[in-house]
């Protein structure tokens, strides 16, 4: 049997760790990026780590020419699909270009997997689909809405793959909702690269330790928590890797569909993080106490039993592999973001 997997944003932050966790599984593997966030040394980067020169498609998931082309090219048995804007506040100021990068191209994706014959789909979704949960863990059963055009792009690619999945039985869809994803390979090789100053709490920590920024803001110390700061669930993304391998495998194995959380189900706090970071780096980082920011929530927390039950899936790494192993990653990369938009 052809274990032949296209993985669209393969050369992301998210996407490159899911090719190394596809190629130590045995699959073959081609990457469809149009490197629009992602450095063009990607691909060499992934041959030194799996000892492979990856096969890259450098194509737009809006352009239908090309990913014609490219299942016409090869046989493929399933698609993981992670081609997306990903910045809430980008979305809130640009949400046109949101939707149609991320839901005009998952319609245009399943459109052509259609044409192409092609059944399975593994979707990156995300724990933004929560909107502002009341509840201290999540299953996927709780209430979903979206607060912000990303996370509507979430729950309508969600919908669409339901609907499309109504309407073909054979469709198999593996629809994964990723909580916190931090950290990097242990090589330093590939990790999280924002274009900017980032907001998510591990990158700015980067950030902190490398003297690019002053402290961190600590936004809202009065919440009812052991130490007053936000709780978030935080999955290595080396885990959250292995959790689309284990996916893929569902539906291959069992042609089983499934919807569920990756998350570790431990919820960690914003002044946890930044000790844990202050470890790594192995100096005290500078932090200033911030009144709440609107629209936060105390606890944002998944219930990974789901995911245990349906993928054997359950995460290996803590809070110190994130923090020792990003912190590894930005040290060796320090000039790297001169080289996107080559
Ligand atoms: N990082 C997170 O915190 C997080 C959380 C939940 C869900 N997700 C989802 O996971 C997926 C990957 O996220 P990431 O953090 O690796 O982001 P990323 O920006 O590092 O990776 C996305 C990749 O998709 C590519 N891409 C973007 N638009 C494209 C297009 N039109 N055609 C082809 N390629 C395109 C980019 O060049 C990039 O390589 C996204 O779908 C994102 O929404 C991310």
């Amino acid at each position: 049997m052809t274990k032949q997997v296209l993985l669209t944003g393969g050369a992301g932050y998210i996407g490159s760790h899911i090719y190394v966790a596809l190629i130590a599984a045995g699959y073959d593997v081609t990457i469809y990026d149009n490197f629009d966030n992602a450095s063009k040394d990607v691909p060499d980067r992934l041959e030194q780590i799996t000892g492979q020169k990856p096969d890259v498609i450098e194509a737009d998931i809006l352009d239908r020419t090309s990913l014609r082309a490219c299942f016409s090219s090869r046989k493929f048995d399933a698609v993981i699909h992670l081609a997306a804007r990903k910045s809430v506040a980008e979305s809130v100021a640009r949400p046109l270009d949101y939707f149609e990068t991320n839901i005009a191209g998952i319609i245009i994706l399943l459109q052509e997997m259609e044409r192409a014959g092609l059944k399975d789909i593994v979707f990156s979704s995300s724990a933004t689909v929560y909107g502002h949960p009341e509840q201290k863990s999540l299953p996927e059963t709780a209430e979903v809405s979206h607060t912000n055009p990303y996370g509507f792009t979430k729950l309508t690619s969600e919908q669409i793959l339901s609907q499309a999945q109504a309407a073909d039985a054979g469709l198999n869809v593996g629809i994964l909702r990723y909580f916190n994803p931090a950290g990097a390979h242990p090589s330093g090789l590939i990790g999280d690269d924002p274009n900017s100053l980032p907001n998510n709490l591990l990158p700015y920590l980067a950030e902190v330790a490398l003297g690019n920024a002053p402290h961190l803001n600590v936004f809202g110390t009065d919440y009812d928590t052991p130490d007053g700061t936000g709780l978030r669930d935080y999955i290595h993304v080396d885990d959250l890797a292995r959790g689309h391998v284990l996916s893929r495998a569902t539906l291959l194995d069992k042609q089983c569909s499934h919807l569920v959380n990756l998350g570790t189900g431990r919820a960690v706090s914003v002044m946890e993080m930044l000790k844990a970071y202050s470890a790594a780096c192995g100096r005290n980082l500078r932090h200033k106490n911030q009144p709440r920011r609107a629209g936060d929530v105390t606890i944002y927390c998944a219930d990974p039993s789901l995911a245990k039950r349906i993928l054997g899936f359950e995460t290996t790494k803590d809070v110190m592999d994130m923090c020792n192993s990003s912190w590894n990653w930005v040290q060796k990369n320090k000039s790297r973001n001169e080289m996107k938009g080559d």
